[in-house]
């Protein structure tokens, strides 16, 4: 390393996020956005008139250029690689589309001993270089602004629900059937799962990603023993996997409101929380020895102004001065959501939790 890179590392490991990640004093509340690069900026619709999500995800150059996006418009204090959850099911043998108005489709659902069988799992290196190669060029533009990169990957359970469903899906009843009723497929399926998740996050962050988030969008569907018996050991492994790396781990969830506390026994450093609860009594549930992330609801972003700004100032006022906590919604942003109001927002964490944070420590 020479003394300029040692700079970045260092400028980068004492970033609001990264001391936020650690539960570490920060001057203002560090906040980011999930999905922020995506259809409610203009730039990102103007890019899409010309490629599909998958060129876009599947070009290093035109990711990198998206990643960027929502960094150049607001205040963020971290960014996330564009890429998307479902990528790593194609190149286990599955043939993915995003379909217009539909959303993504799965064109050779799992339904099998034999679908699973053939199922592969190849090192990310081969299968995923292109999001990894994008990492690198992120890296290549942010270091000099000292942001820190966050890289990510669907969780098992949300990984099976697509690869079993074939889409969007409404009860999840297929996954939940095989989960259920064929205990041998649904450790087979798992287990790849797992090693796929796990690895692709430890080889993200080996590519440059400063922190890796486990999605499980779609978990909130299960009992907690459910939850418990038949996907927390999946979730728990790809964390393992991924905790090779020594960089900070995020695990969320939606709906989890009945399961928080598993949710953090399966593994993480920061946990997601979504508004369906109190951002400080989900903390105090979860045990403050790791960090939150959340808790804004993402349609709070359609309202005026003055009532966004309370909305933003309650969840604050709830957490900040407990050294650990993370601004974002408490899952992706809108489509339609107004710019304007994503600016003021950034802007009003920074603002109010300084304030708050500055009282507390006068
Ligand atoms: O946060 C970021 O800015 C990084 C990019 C990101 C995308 N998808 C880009 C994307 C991330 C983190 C994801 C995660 C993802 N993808 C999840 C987990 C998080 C969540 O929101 O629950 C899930 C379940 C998916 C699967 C997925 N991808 C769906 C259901 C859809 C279609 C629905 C929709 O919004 O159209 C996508 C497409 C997708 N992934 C878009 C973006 C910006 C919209 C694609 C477009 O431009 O048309």
């Amino acid at each position: 390393m020479n003394p300029a890179s040692d700079d970045v590392t260092a400028r980068i490991a004492a970033s609001r996020f990264l001391r936020a990640c650690r539960r570490e004093r920060v001057d203002a509340t560090p906040v980011w956005l999930m999905r922020q690069a995506g259809r409610y900026m203009a730039e990102y619709r103007k890019l899409r008139e010309r490629y599909s999500i998958l060129e876009m995800i599947k070009t290093p150059e035109l990711a990198c250029e998206v990643t960027l996006q929502p960094i150049q418009a607001f205040d963020l204090d971290a960014a996330i690689i564009f890429a998307d959850i479902l990528p790593p099911l194609e190149g286990m043998g599955l043939s993915l589309e995003f379909v217009k108005g539909e959303g993504p489709v799965i064109h050779n659902p799992v339904r099998s001993a034999a679908d699973i069988d053939r199922l592969r799992v190849l090192p990310a290196e081969d299968a995923l270089a292109f999001t990894l190669r994008a990492i690198e060029l992120v890296r290549g533009e942010l270091d000099a602004r000292g942001i820190p990169l966050i890289g990510f990957s669907g969780a098992p359970f949300t990984l099976a629900s697509y690869a079993i469903e074939g889409g969007g899906s409404k009860n999840r009843v297929a996954v939940k059937r095989m989960m259920m009723s064929e205990p041998a497929l649904w450790d087979a399926l798992m287990s790849k799962l797992a090693d796929v998740a796990g690895n692709y996050l430890l080889a993200q962050a080996r590519a440059g990603a400063h922190a890796l988030q486990l999605f499980d969008s779609w978990v909130g569907e299960l009992s907690p023993q459910d939850y418990e018996m038949r996907v927390l050991p999946y979730s728990r492994r790809a964390l393992e996997i991924a905790g090779r790396a020594g960089v900070p781990l995020i695990h969320f969830g939606t709906n989890t409101s009945g399961m928080l506390p598993l949710i953090k026994s399966a593994g993480g450093d920061v946990i997601g929380v979504d508004w369906r609860t109190d951002i400080a009594d989900a903390w105090q549930e979860i045990g403050h020895d790791v960090a939150v992330q959340g808790n804004l609801d993402p349609v709070a972003l359609f309202a005026e102004w003055d009532d966004l700004r309370a909305r933003t100032a309650h969840v604050l006022d709830r957490v900040a001065g407990r050294p650990g906590h993370i601004f974002n919604l408490g899952h992706g942003i809108l489509p339609e959501t107004p710019v304007d109001n994503v600016r003021r927002l950034v802007d009003f964490v920074h603002e109010h939790s300084r304030s708050l944070l500055s009282r507390k420590h006068a």
